[in-house]
């Protein structure tokens, strides 16, 4: 740990600007406070960009290069090396008094075309090896103190070494001897394994865990492991692999085998538009990821995978697709986001220093408090029925739908029986196609021995009948309907009594047993009848009050959590997702029935 004590001293020069000292501390002087590293990718190209620069030099005491590092960016042809980008990335790192992480001597993703389509005897494999880890880590001895040597061995899903250039043409100990020649080239460089998809307990992180314990056991040098942390909204969920229990739990194993850990590359998107939600939930994340680093005590680096929401690799529709993703901790503009605010607050309440948030602000981050709850918030609003003629009132959008009963519905396609049914149309969702002309209204309603739903959907192009109903339902063209007869609205997870009845559009063609997908639908018993329309198509459905998953006992003002999903497809797969909660941006109702909204029943004698 003498490096990492080097390192400390190191970033304690932080430069002193000549400008007023900002009303809001930076990330960097609550990170040199705390003793920990607060990073960024970087990449050579921005830094034309004055802005950038600024953002980079104030507000981060670490940095690591996005691209410029990496082998077939440095030796593009055989013994020929090009610096020119690095040496001005460890320029600007050394004249900003920054820590310097490098990234990353041996990855698959970007080995030299030369060396990949070659044909090389391990022995030659071994020395190209060599020379390449003793001509990049040797220049930058003494500057460079951490190294991710080796990025991603390990294959996904099942822990086994990945197959690569480098496997196939030395074999499985190619990692082993990248670490001992990034050691010889420079014995007080600290060596990193880096990997994503390994933040929680699962197989690719066992086999890290596995590797890390044996070459310790065996003295391969060997000082830490990246966890990259390119994370998806939702991730760090109770039972989600970078959830503070599970991520936290890897953390410990790997600390325990006297290894630090480093988050690397930290970001996480989400699809459709940042809305204040989203930047929201994405703060919260943001600091559960970074409280889960701090608390285990093994955690040493939090390194998010580039500055600007505008310049991320995710805007890159090669990677992701969504344009609009907005994963880092600063927007298009540069501006600090929730996510910024909410990690320096962490880190100024850790130091001892006065917090940014308030303790209210810090509650609704964690999910303590609900944004909506409290004295000034906007309680549900009292029933109004906007026709005195529904048998309910009307619902509260994307929130609260009010299902009178007793009212008794014949499957038969008709919609005779459905009158002065209140009816909710739906017509946003994180996914919806150019020009989108779906949408559609459901209604529900129950008598005192079934639950019953309608569905009439706008559609002009209706595409079913061409995907596993078992596997991939959600594919076509269906709606979904999901309930949580559990009486735990806040449940985080799928348990008996939620079920999603997702209900496929090809029961159009009459099938002997209903099409039906999704969790627990197969304890539902649900009926149904769908029909084509003018514009489109209509799903009748019911399923019994008692079934040996739930028992529902329509009661006035009595409460189901309920949920109702459209999945469109307009040719071979599903490009249109609407969503009537409003609190699921993310099309997480499957995993997470806390998203859905209420079914509040209403006594239609009252
Ligand atoms: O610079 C060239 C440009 O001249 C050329 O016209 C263009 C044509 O595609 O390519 C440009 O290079 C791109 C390079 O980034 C610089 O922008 C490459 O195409 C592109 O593949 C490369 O993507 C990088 C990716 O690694 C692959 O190396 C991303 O920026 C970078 O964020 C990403 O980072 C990786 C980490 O290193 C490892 N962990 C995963 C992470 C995300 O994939």
């Amino acid at each position: 740990m003498l490096c990492l004590a080097l390192l400390l001293a190191f970033t304690s020069l932080a430069p002193t600007t000549a400008q007023s000292t900002p009303a809001t501390p930076t990330l960097r002087e609550m990170a040199d406070k705390n003793k920990f590293y607060v990073g960024a990718a970087v990449y050579t190209y921005h830094l034309s960009d004055p802005l950038h620069v600024e953002t980079v030099k104030t507000q981060f005491n670490m940095m690591t290069p996005e691209n410029e590092a990496k082998a077939c960016e440095l030796q593009k042809a055989r013994g020929v090396f090009n610096f020119t980008k690095m040496d001005q990335l460890m320029d600007f790192a050394e004249q900003n008094n920054m820590v310097f992480r490098g990234h990353t001597l041996v990855w698959h993703s970007c080995t030299p075309n030369w060396f990949s389509n070659g044909k090389f005897s391990r022995d030659e494999a071994i020395q190209i090896l060599r020379d390449h880890i003793m001509t990049v880590v040797g220049r930058y001895k003494g500057r460079i103190p951490i190294w991710d040597v080796v990025n991603e061995g390990i294959a996904d899903g099942n822990g086994k070494m990945r197959v690569t250039p480098w496997q196939q043409m030395i074999g499985d100990d190619y990692i082993e001897l990248a670490f001992r020649f990034a050691h010889e080239a420079d014995p007080e460089a600290l060596l990193f394994y880096n990997d994503y998809g390994a933040e929680g307990m699962n197989a690719k992180s066992d086999a890290i865990y596995n590797m890390v314990k044996d070459f310790k056991a065996r003295g391969v040098p060997i000082d830490g492991v990246g966890l990259q942390a390119h994370l998806t909204l939702g991730d760090t969920r109770n039972g989600r692999g970078a959830s503070p229990r599970i991520m936290g739990e890897n953390i410990k194993r790997l600390g325990e085998l006297g290894v630090q850990v480093q988050l690397t590359e930290v970001d996480i998107k989400h699809k459709g538009e940042p809305t204040e939600d989203i930047l929201r939930q994405e703060a919260a994340e943001y600091r559960s990821v970074l409280q889960t680093c701090l608390d285990s005590g093994y955690c040493t680096a939090f390194i998010v995978w580039g500055v600007t929401d505008k310049y991320s690799w995710l805007r890159d529709s090669r990677f992701y697709d969504n344009p609009k993703v907005a994963p880092l901790l600063f927007d298009d503009h540069y501006q600090p986001k929730p996510a910024f605010t909410a990690i320096l607050d962490l880190l100024a309440r850790r130091a001892g220093e006065p917090p940014i948030l308030s303790d209210d602000e810090v509650a609704i981050l964690t999910g303590e408090k609900k944004p909506d709850s409290g004295a000034g918030a906007a309680a549900v609003p009292a029933p109004t029925k906007s026709d005195p003629a529904q048998l309910a009132p009307d619902s509260v959008a994307g929130a609260v739908y009010y299902a009178p009963f007793p009212v008794t519905i014949t499957l038969d396609g008709e919609t005779d029986d459905w009158t002065n049914v209140p009816r909710v149309t739906v017509d946003k969702g994180p996914t919806l196609p150019a020009g989108n002309d779906t949408s559609y209204q459901f209604a529900v309603t129950a008598d005192d021995k079934k639950l019953y739903f309608l569905a009439e959907v706008k559609d002009s192009k209706l595409a079913y009948g061409t995907h596993n109903p078992a596997s991939e339902w959600y594919l076509e063209d269906s709606v979904e309907f999901y309930l949580n007869t559990t009486g735990d609205l806040k449940l985080g997870e799928y348990k008996p009594g939620v079920v999603q009845i997702g209900i496929l559009a090809a029961n159009i063609t009459k099938p002997d047993a209903p099409l039906i997908g999704g969790g627990n639908s197969d304890t539902s018993q649900v009926s149904v009848v769908a029909v084509k329309t003018e514009d489109g198509y209509r799903i009748e459905a019911s399923v019994p009050l008692v079934t040996d998953a739930w028992k529902i006992v329509p009661a006035h003002m009595g409460v189901l959590g309920f949920q109702s999903h459209l999945n469109g497809s307009s040719a071979d797969t599903r490009d249109t997702k609407l969503i009537w909660s409003a609190a699921d941006t993310q099309d997480e109702s499957w995993s997470n029935p806390s998203v859905f909204g209420q079914l509040v029943f209403w006594d239609k004698t009252k």
